[in-house]
């Protein structure tokens, strides 16, 4: 039998191939990808690449030991002559502020922007937008603590998916308070569902000793209904005074600037380095369980990596889930543009000299040929699947004079053309 790829993951096909949907199209992964970079980078941010695989001890630290990511879904990497402890990332937070410190990035003007994007592996039960390798945009901040930053970050990511044509989609913001706040709340949360545990799922068991504060992310329904039963205060009743006056704050900006947002209390996240402001970006296609991206603030991931204290925020969006929600939404992607002009040879002698003059067009702009010679018919049929402008066809009296016969694919006009003025008069042509 053939070999097929690992459950999980996707093929990013090219235009044309006959399985292609938007959410494996590699074009439409680009278009994401581009767009997020004209965002982001006309806000100032850098653009920056970390390693695929990472440190255990890094992501244990960062994103946290109680987490279902590091519990259950990280991918070992394991290579001879190692000690193999490495991980396959599962996100990128943590990497970036590695990298940060690593590099003495603080030297650079501060609050730090950077975003990346890239594949991300969690070894998750396979569905429709829960991959095992997926992708995301990832913004970054590092070296501010200032609620504005916050409200930037959360403008930013609004915008990446409105400039991709979203409608549907909707922020849910909260706090997590700070550390003593969460305490506080955790406290709270084990006093309250103590004398219901057997009711509780065994991940939620487990969880009431570790991290009470993820059994209301649970995804089991007998946990949701006690959830329910018990009427729980949300975490929001339990913020200082200053994480209290830090959200009020972040929402000022965001009123400001019109953002349109629904204060969420149920907001949990599922990685354990955030402080304070926390937020998922949702759709209505996608389901309420699985957001299109998410983030927030983590002010003491640094410190917890062993560097300086340094404060942060951040966010990512999984690409497939916003290209399923751009599909369900009959979002189209700009069409890929053809050659400019695609050169064919009706003699098989003539196959090298189609080819030359291609090779020096393209110092200018984009041109193929054929590998074979090919019929007239055959020559513009094969232009017009390319999506090319022009055809150029070469035979004996063009090769002869030096010409090409060229063939405009929209007008149907055909003219003789010295090769030496192909590029200035196809370079000219509003077509490139
Ligand atoms: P996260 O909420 O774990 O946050 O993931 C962000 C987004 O990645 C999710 O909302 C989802 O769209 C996508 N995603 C996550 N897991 C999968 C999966 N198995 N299949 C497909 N898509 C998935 C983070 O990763 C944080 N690092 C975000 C952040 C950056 N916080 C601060 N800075």
């Amino acid at each position: 039998m053939a070999l097929q790829r690992p459950k999980g993951t996707q093929d990013h096909l090219p235009d044309g191939s006959p399985k292609l949907r938007l959410d494996v199209s590699a074009r439409a992964f680009r278009h994401v990808t581009d767009t997020a970079a004209l965002v982001l980078e006309r806000a100032g941010a850098a653009f920056m690449a970390t390693p695929l695989f990472e440190e255990a001890e890094l992501v244990r630290r960062g994103v946290g030991g109680s987490t279902d990511i590091v519990r259950k879904e990280m991918f070992m990497v394991y290579y001879f002559g190692d000690h193999g402890g490495y991980v396959l990332r599962p996100e990128g937070t943590a990497g970036m502020v590695r990298a940060f410190l690593e590099n003495g990035l603080k030297q650079l003007p501060s609050p730090f922007k950077v975003w990346t994007h890239g594949p991300m592996f969690r070894a998750e039960n396979v569905q429709q937008g829960r991959l095992r390798q997926f992708h995301q945009v990832d913004y970054e901040v590092l070296g501010s603590a200032d609620a504005l930053v916050d409200a930037e970050a959360i403008w930013l990511m609004v915008q990446v998916v409105q400039k991709l044509g979203l409608t549907g989609v909707q922020v849910k913001l909260g706090s997590i308070g700070d550390p003593e706040d969460r305490d506080a709340y955790n406290a709270y949360l084990r006093g309250l569902f103590a004398p219901h545990v057997e009711r509780l799922s065994d991940d939620s068991k487990d969880r009431l000793e570790r991290n009470p504060m993820r059994i209301l992310d649970s995804k089991s329904k007998s946990d949701q209904e006690l959830i329910s039963e018990l009427a729980v205060r949300p975490m929001l009743d339990f913020l200082g005074t200053e994480s209290a006056a830090h959200f009020e704050a972040v929402r000022r900006y965001l009123d400001a600037w019109k953002v349109a947002y629904e204060v969420d209390p149920s907001i949990v996240r599922g990685l354990d380095y955030y402080r304070r402001t926390a937020w998922e970006l949702h759709h209505a296609h996608i389901g309420a369980k699985s957001a299109l991206g998410g983030g927030g603030r983590y002010d003491d991931l640094a410190k917890e990596l062993g560097g300086q204290e340094t404060p942060g925020i951040g966010w990512a969006f999984g690409v497939e889930r916003i290209l399923i929600a751009m599909r369900n939404e009959g979002i189209e992607i700009p069409a890929a543009a053809g050659p400019v002009v695609y050169i064919a040879a009706l003699d098989a002698e003539y196959v090298p000299l189609a080819a030359q003059i291609a090779l020096g067009l393209r110092s200018g702009l984009r041109a193929d040929f054929g590998y074979k010679h090919q019929k007239p018919g055959n020559a513009f049929r094969e232009g017009e699947r390319r999506g090319a402008a022009y055809t150029a066809l070469i035979g004996s009296d063009e090769a002869a004079a030096g010409t090409v016969a060229l063939k405009n694919m929209r007008t149907g006009e055909q003219v003789s053309v010295g090769v030496e003025e192909l590029t200035s008069l196809l370079g000219s042509s509003s077509v490139e």
